[in-house]
């Protein structure tokens, strides 16, 4: 077929050339204008001839070569001369290799008579592009890309008023301000290819942007992307009735959206990729008869694609990801039978993938990885005889991965990783003869894994599986090409001799953690090195000393031998390969282990250390200050003494310093520097004394204090030396200290970060996410939180990241609860108990809907309980025990709930349920509020009853009613602080 066509062509060219030949070589040919000759002569003296070459070319000539004095110019490569004046109107240099500055006074400006310049892909090294160019006013077409021109294009462009194409794309450092940009669109109404990518068109406003819109209906391709250009687009430039071509990619702050009629009929290409374009796309795209590529990854549309969508039918190219559309994927899908490149993924789309694609022939890319996809894998999947990527990930897929002849001859990666997939690997997974990437992690699939054989396999990642029986030993023979090879968290068994693993020359990656019955034998004598091995990871691999083919390891970065049996001191090896040979190292996590003796040195650039859980003694070492690359340091439940080393607080990056459960002492360094990006500072369990420092409330990322169990002492204040003091914090705990005086009022009011829970910034996971080419490190780092119930301390791991705590138990705060914590709407949970704290219990806490634990028992608290703590609808946990409080103990919701054990030690207190039941006058106890109260808020207590609690029924309510201020005051006091 192809080579038919091919020979057709020739014979068709050749017949060509005969009939052309004898006309062009004698009489027609002009003679080429005097002038015009020696003005290119001395344009070509002014450049040399570069030879690097431009990818973007597909031949290189150097044409100017022919120039030669004393020939015609018309006879020239690249110039093409009037047929009946001479002059020379025609110029093409694109691809010629030229090189060097223009000059301003370049004789090509003489040159009046050009309709068409084109000088692309040269270099003309940031020579501006002279106001002269507007004097070549017959210009119909100019090329000026990639060529480097720099500085500014000059407003006496706007002079070229016959242009059809400009072209002046490519060129980094030019720049089009504002006048120039409106006089060009004023000028050129007969513009049909326009293509200023990716010039700094930045100064450009939304008013002068909006020019598009009178432009000329005769454009067919506008191209504008990496421009700046920002502000609304004017959607009817998608009406324009020629435009064929629209480009805005990359502009990130450029907002618009789609035309829900009026589309430009012969549009072909769409690109907004990465544009600030949102809304829906509208049913009327699916009158593009001609649409090709329809690109808008990146964008900010939404809602549901409608069933009109599915008349593209001439769709090559389809990008949808990185949107927040959603809805089904309907079997209409099948309609676009042209499609090369499909990517959905990154949005909502949710139901089953419909099960259509025999008749996709061209399918290159398929991609639908984080949606909300689920039910099985279509079947037809499996006929795409052109795919080569396949990318299902992250989804809620089931049922086992189909089986059937399989055509996938050009698959090169094949993604199901996170989904509920389960089943056996099928045998078409183990030959697929071109595969690169197959990863089918974080899945159900049981059964054992059997042979590969696709040779070209680098990446292979199987773990959080169910896969059992023994290790496949095959992947030593067939997959010499193995870069990383994750099998970590499945229950294989078996013996893996570690030494195999040199046969793997190109391995970078290990994973083997989490196989509980996998044995790794690490004493072989055979002598081998792993040149790249660069990630280790072998947690929970039941080794009781370190391994000794880590010696032999001369690249190592990174090393995880966490939850391990390892039962000795850091052996002199390892620390001088820290020191020598693995300086590039930037995780190491030996947590969960048995190991004694003093701390490893740190190597110098790395980034986690995780230490914890072990039997480490002795100090934390001054080498520990040379690792200023710190990011998380994790030395927790240790038996480290001595006191912190005040470098630490002068380390740029360092986010977590957890060193909690230790025995050191002294104080905290003074000098935590301003500014630096802690968001999780554990000093807890130690015998840290002193006062609490100021510059903890500037650390503007602070998430998690926590200081619990220590001997610190003194009044918390602020000083007033940050703007805005722990704004981010959640999980406040300096309980069980020697804290007196007041509680710390002003900085309840800026904990920002327990009171708006919309802003996500604030409340990102915690720990620290690491990418590793395709792989990422996950450290596990939980914050933690300990609650006491029924008298019991209960540690909470892995809580939600949302749990928002203050815990200022056990100590010597004395004086009233400021009513400010009333705004920390978002607090689960809050602990005052075991303090000198005297006066009532502020109304304002009914505002604490989210709380979900309080405990104020052991303290002087008087008066009574708050009818509005009724509001609080998820508080599980409450104590009051051991306090002066009096009357009726609210009922409802959840106060039905509670038992004597939130009471008990409050003499005064009466009703359910306490055995003492309350007398009449007991049951009108919300009058008996203490006088300063009473005469500010005369009917407040009748409010309280009605508004929050609706506790006190009829006669309560008849009152109510006679103070005729119903709402507004029922809000004030419980809706709302005061
Ligand atoms: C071309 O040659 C002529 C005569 O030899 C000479 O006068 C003229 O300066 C030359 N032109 C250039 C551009 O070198
Ligand atoms: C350009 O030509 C003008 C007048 O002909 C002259 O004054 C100027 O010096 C020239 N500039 C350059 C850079 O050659
Ligand atoms: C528009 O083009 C004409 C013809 O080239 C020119 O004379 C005029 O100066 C141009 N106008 C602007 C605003 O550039």
């Amino acid at each position: 077929m192809m080579m038919k066509s091919f020979l057709l062509s020739f014979i068709l060219f050749f017949l060509l050339l005969l009939l052309h030949t004898p006309s062009t070589s004698s009489s027609v040919l002009p003679v080429c204008n005097h002038q015009d000759n020696s003005n290119l002569l001395h344009f070509k003296n002014s450049f040399a001839i570069h030879t690097s070459l431009y990818w973007r070319c597909s031949s290189y000539s150097n044409k100017i070569a022919s120039w030669k004095n004393g020939t015609d110019c018309c006879d020239w490569d690249g110039v093409t001369c009037d047929t009946t004046s001479g002059h020379v109107i025609g110029l093409d240099l694109s691809c010629a290799m030229l090189e060097g500055e223009f000059d301003p006074n370049s004789t090509l400006f003489h040159l009046t008579h050009l309709q068409q310049l084109n000088l692309a892909f040269n270099n003309f090294s940031n020579s501006p592009i002279y106001p002269e160019i507007g004097d070549l006013e017959s210009l119909t077409h100019l090329n000026l890309s990639f060529s480097s021109f720099g500085t500014h294009i000059p407003s006496t462009i706007s002079h070229l008023s016959q242009l059809l194409s400009l072209d002046l794309s490519g060129n980094y450092e030019l720049t089009l301000d504002e006048l120039t940009w409106s006089k060009l669109i004023g000028n050129t109404t007969n513009l049909k290819v326009l293509v200023l990518d990716p010039i700094d068109m930045s100064s450009i406003r939304e008013t002068s942007l909006s020019m598009l819109v009178n432009f000329s209906s005769s454009l067919i391709s506008l191209s504008l992307s990496y421009t700046g250009l920002h502000g609304k687009f004017p959607s009817s430039i998608l009406g324009l009735p020629n435009l064929e071509e629209l480009s805005l990619f990359g502009n990130r702050e450029l907002k618009g959206e789609l035309p829900k009629s009026n589309w430009s009929t012969p549009l072909s290409i769409l690109d907004l990729s990465f544009t600030a374009f949102s809304g829906q796309i509208p049913d009327s795209i699916g009158h593009l008869k001609f649409l090709n590529q329809l690109l808008l990854p990146n964008c900010q549309f939404d809602g549901l694609i409608s069933g009109f969508f599915w008349n593209l039918t001439q769709l090559t190219h389809l990008d949808l990801s990185w949107n927040r559309l959603h809805g089904e994927i309907p079997s209409l899908l099948s309609n676009l039978k042209h499609l090369i490149h499909l990517d959905l993924s990154f949005n909502r789309f949710n139901g089953p993938i419909p099960d259509v694609f025999d008749n996709f022939t061209k399918l290159h890319l398929l991609d639908v990885s984080f949606n909300s996809l689920g039910g099985q894998l279509p079947s037809s999947l499996l006929d795409l005889t052109q795919l080569s990527h396949l990318d299902l990930s992250e989804n809620q897929f089931t049922g086992s991965i189909p089986r059937k002849n399989v055509s996938l001859s050009k698959l090169e990666t094949l993604a199901l990783n996170n989904n509920f997939i389960n089943g056996t690997i099928p045998d078409w997974c183990y030959s697929l003869s071109l595969l690169i990437e197959l990863d089918l992690s974080q899945n159900q699939l049981t059964g054992s894994i059997n042979k590969f054989s696709s040779f070209s396999l680098e990446s292979l990642f199987l773990s959080d599986n169910k896969f059992q029986g023994d290790f496949p030993n095959s992947i030593f023979e067939f997959l010499e090409n193995l870069k990383y090879l994750d099998m970590s968290s499945n229950d294989l068994s078996g013996l893996v001799n570690f030494s195999h693993f040199s046969k793997l020359e190109n391995l970078t990656y290990l994973d083997l953690s989490d196989n509980k019955f996998l044995s790794i034998d690490t004493n072989s004598d055979v002598d081998y090195i792993l040149p790249k091995l660069s990630r280790l990871h072998f947690s929970s691999c039941d080794l009781t000393a370190f391994p000794s083919f880590l010696t032999r390891l001369e690249n190592l970065g990174r090393l995880d031998l966490s939850n391990n049996k390892i039962h000795e001191k850091i052996p002199n090896w390892f620390n001088d390969n820290l020191l020598h040979k693995w300086k590039s190292m930037d995780i190491i996590d030996l947590s969960f282990n048995q190991l004694q003796g003093d701390l490893p040195i740190p190597p110098a650039r790395i980034e986690i250390l995780s230490l914890s859980n072990n039997n480490f003694t002795g100090h934390i070492p001054s080498t520990f200050c040379n690792a200023t690359f710190l990011n998380a340091l994790i030395l927790s439940h240790n038996h480290l003494s001595g006191m912190i080393p005040h470098c630490l607080g002068a380390f740029p990056s360092l986010n977590i310093l957890d060193l909690q459960v230790n025995n050191l002492h002294g104080s905290i360094p003074t000098n935590f520097s301003q500014g630096n990006q802690f968001q999780t500072i554990k000093l807890n369990g130690n015998q840290l004394e002193g006062q609490l420092p100021n510059w903890l409330e500037t650390l503007q990322e602070l998430k998690v204090l926590s200081l619990r169990a220590n001997k610190f002492y003194g009044t918390i204040t602020t000083s007033f030396s940050a703007k805005h003091p722990f704004q981010k914090l959640r999980i406040f705990d300096v309980s069980n200290n020697k804290f007196s005086g007041p509680l710390p009022a002003t900085l309840f009011e800026n904990f920002q970060g327990m009171k708006d829970l919309s802003d996500d910034s604030t409340h990102q996971p915690p720990g620290l996410s690491y990418l590793n080419n395709s792989r990422s490190y996950r450290l596990t780092y939980n914050d933690s939180v300990v609650v006491t119930m029924k008298g019991e301390s209960i540690e909470l791991v892995r809580i939600l990241t949302t749990f928002t705590t203050i815990d200022l138990s056990n100590n010597m705060f004395d004086g009233e609860i400021p009513h400010v914590i009333g705004e920390l709407s978002s607090l689960k949970g809050l602990n005052l108990s075991h303090n000198k704290i005297s006066g009532i219990i502020p109304q304002s806490l009914g505002n604490l809907t989210s709380l979900e634990w309080l405990d104020f028992s052991w303290n002087q608290l008087e008066g009574e309980i708050p009818v509005c703590l009724t509001n609080l609808n998820f508080l599980a946990v409450l104590n009051l025990s051991q306090n002066h409080l009096e009357g009726m103990i609210p009922t409802g919701k959840q106060f039905n709930t509670f038992q004597n054990d939130s009471y008990i030690g409050n003499p005064m207190l009466c009703g359910f349920p306490l055995s003492k039941s309350c007398s009449n006058n007991d049951e009108e106890a919300p009058s008996v509020y203490d006088q300063e109260e009473e005469s500010r808020f005369g009917w407040k207590a009748v409010a309280v009853g009605y508004g929050c609690g609706m506790v006190f029924g009829m006669f309560l309510g008849r009152l109510f009613i006679k103070t005729a201020k119903p709402l507004w005051l029922a809000r004030l006091l419980c809706g709302y602080s005061y």
